[in-house]
């Protein structure tokens, strides 16, 4: 008989985990594609979810950054590999089974809702532990061993909170876990206006509110100005893997005005390593 499919019963900004999902699972079922990525083939299978009736045809570009973000996970793996890495966000992401070398800890720091679907399919472990509560609590920090070199991550998380949020967010960490190394991404402006206009990505779904959207030249002043002592910032360019957004991109990125207003991957570090 087959299992039943679990209702994933979300809605706002948990529901969003369902997009990522959506396109790392279906990049990972292709012949060509640039994830590996059998857990997330597995989750989505498991859920009753209209995929395509809330997200559309799936570009692929959300699967390109964790992509992007497993490649800046895998290097500093290899220069710390007892280290550990906090994921802030993380919804339904696989992202520590497909880096894992064995020895990391992980921490996955989310909404009570969200880690309660996450725990449906990822149970945590002695390595990976889940912490059910907002990334604004500072608290989560206590909970994060501190004597290992720590990376933190964010993927999909900062346009959905407040700026004021996350630069309160990035002192208390540059305060408490000086060393630390961050990765996050943004919107542009743009996108983050239209979601709060009420922005229909398909008929059948409405995009929670970003409130955070930064052009590509504003991401440096603004951190330097929110967080002193931060070490080197840099921007991490990612494309759509194919179709017609992946052969407009090149001309995008060649247009400061365009470029300036792409999704944008981004690393820093509280203070030096
Ligand atoms: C777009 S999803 C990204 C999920 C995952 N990082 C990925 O890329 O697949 C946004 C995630 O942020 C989580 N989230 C929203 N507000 C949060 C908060 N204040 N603290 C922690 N997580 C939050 C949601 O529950 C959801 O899992």
């Amino acid at each position: 008989m087959p299992v039943p499919k679990l209702s994933p019963d979300l809605d706002g900004v948990p529901e969003t985990m369902l997009w990522p999902l959506y396109h790392r699972a279906t990049e990972a079922r292709r012949p060509d594609g640039i994830l590996h990525d059998p857990d997330s083939i597995r989750i989505m299978d498991a859920l009753d979810y209209d995929f395509p009736g809330h997200f559309g045809i799936p570009g692929g570009s959300l699967a390109m950054r964790a992509a992007e973000i497993d490649r800046i996970l895998v290097q500093w793996l290899e220069d710390h590999p007892d280290g550990l890495v906090v994921s802030l966000g993380e919804g339904l992401e696989s992202q520590s089974r497909r880096v894992d070398n064995g020895r990391m800890r992980w921490l996955s720091v989310d909404l009570p809702q969200s880690i309660a679907l996450r725990e449906r399919f990822l149970p945590p472990t002695d390595r990976f532990r889940h912490l059910a509560m907002s990334a604004l609590d500072p608290a989560w920090i206590d909970q994060a061993d501190t004597t290992r070199p720590v990376l933190v991550v964010a993927q999909g998380l900062f346009m959905y909170l407040e700026p004021q949020a996350i630069e309160l967010l990035l002192r208390a960490m540059a305060t408490r876990m000086p060393g630390a190394g961050l990765v996050f991404d943004t919107v542009p402006v743009w996108l983050s206006r239209l979601t709060l206009f009420g922005l229909y990505w398909t008929p059948g779904y409405r995009l929670p509110r970003m409130p955070w959207g930064i052009g590509r030249s504003a991401i440096e002043p603004t951190l330097r100005r929110w967080c002193s002592g931060l070490g080197r910032i840099q921007i991490h360019p990612y494309a759509p893997p194919r179709g017609r957004p992946a052969v407009l991109h090149p001309f995008a990125a060649a247009t400061f005005l365009l470029r300036d207003q792409l999704p944008t991957l981004v690393t820093t570090q509280f203070g030096e390593a």
